[in-house]
């Protein structure tokens, strides 16, 4: 009897045991995926977090989404270290500012809590793992050479009048816009083909803070003032834009300026948000450069199933993102150029969005 008695109290001990091992209700808790995005002012974030929760849950994580408030660092700094103190597996970042998140990542590291630079590369920062993003300075070239194209620069005499607006200084990513449309633009400057009126031809002169759409449209309301860009006035044949939030600060400026969809001066952009694909059937706005955030969001969880599970992640790329303690593994995703001739098929027919949102 007494043998039987001490197997039943083992056997109670072990369930016990078990029990701690697998969460309160006895079921396992799913592990937690921190993933913080800098903000919801601008369209395309709000896309990739629910990209990511949507994708992230249906693989069997919890997620911690968070935004940024109104790109404020403090506020994304905190949450990532409730993310840290929360016990997240993985953490996802796209940063607001690129060199802001060293001292808590520190917390990160400390903890072995693998983190990937979502879009934007986090710098000065040894606990990045991976960076996932699109291809940054295809992005540029694409942008850079769409203008080449469409003004004809490689047989036209010109010289063309063109004006160049970026974004964010602190966001790595428009070293590499940038970087990538002057690669291309560059050597029509120097000729003289393409004139820069106004002279500003550095990202610093050029730069948008936050990439703010106000601010886009305030520096080229003054442009257009200073050197009378306007119809019957000085000639405007182009505008490179590295992104949408800006290209639709520029497009703001140059109709109010009085320039139409009859000669409104060729402009680029980037994410293809839904203001900018509506200002491109009307006409003003030519090109964005389409970068599906749910491809962007699935590689990034196919790298956190991997390293969730002890896994090497998928990667593309180890030699072009330094993040100023040595280089980055990454994967990049490639970019599509958009016009009214593809726009159709790029973003209504493959679901990105619905026709019926621009009617
Ligand atoms: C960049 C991003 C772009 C652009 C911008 C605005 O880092 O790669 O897609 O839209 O931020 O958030």
């Amino acid at each position: 009897m007494k043998r039987v008695l001490r197997g039943a109290a083992v056997l109670l001990a072990l369930s016990a045991v078990l029990a701690g091992c697998t969460g309160k209700s006895g079921t396992s808790a799913a592990p937690k995926i921190g993933v913080a995005m800098p903000t919801k002012s601008l369209q395309r974030w709000n896309q990739d977090g629910e990209n990511m929760r949507r994708q992230l849950e249906a693989a069997g994580y919890r997620v911690d989404l968070q935004y940024g408030g109104e790109n404020d660092i403090p506020t994304q700094v905190g949450q990532i270290e409730n993310m840290i103190v929360g016990g997240v597996k993985v953490i996802v970042i796209a940063a607001i500012g690129g060199g802001s998140l060293t001292e808590v990542l520190k917390e990160a590291k400390a903890k072995n809590i693998p983190v990937i630079s979502y879009d934007r590369l986090i710098m000065n920062s040894d606990a990045v793992s991976y960076y996932a993003t699109f291809d940054n300075f295809k992005v540029g070239v694409m942008q850079g050479q769409f203008l080449v194209d469409k003004l004809g620069l490689a047989t036209a005499a010109g010289p063309f009048n063109i004006e160049l607006v970026t974004g964010a200084p602190d966001d790595n990513n428009v070293n590499f816009f940038f970087g990538g449309a002057m690669s291309v633009l560059q050597p029509y400057i120097d000729s003289g083909k393409l004139v820069v009126k106004s002279g500003q031809t550095t990202i610093a002169q050029c730069a948008t803070p936050n990439w703010s759409t106000e601010d886009a449209q305030k520096r080229f309301e003054n442009l257009i003032q200073t050197f009378n860009y306007r119809p019957g006035g000085t000639r405007l044949d182009a505008v490179l834009c590295s992104n949408d939030s800006t290209s639709i600060g520029v497009t703001n400026a140059l109709v109010a300026a009085g320039w139409t969809r009859d000669n409104f001066p060729i402009t680029t952009g980037q994410d293809c948000d839904t203001t900018s694909v509506k200002n491109m059937m009307a006409g003003t706005q030519i090109m964005s450069v389409f970068k599906d955030t749910r491809t962007l969001a699935e590689k990034v969880v196919g790298m956190v199933d991997s390293l969730v599970k002890g896994a090497q992640p998928e990667i593309n790329d180890r030699q072009t993102y330094n993040n100023g303690t040595g280089i980055i593994p990454s994967y990049l995703c490639d970019p599509v150029v958009v016009t009214l001739d593809n726009y159709q098929a790029m973003l209504f027919d493959s679901g990105y969005y619905r026709a019926a949102d621009f009617q």
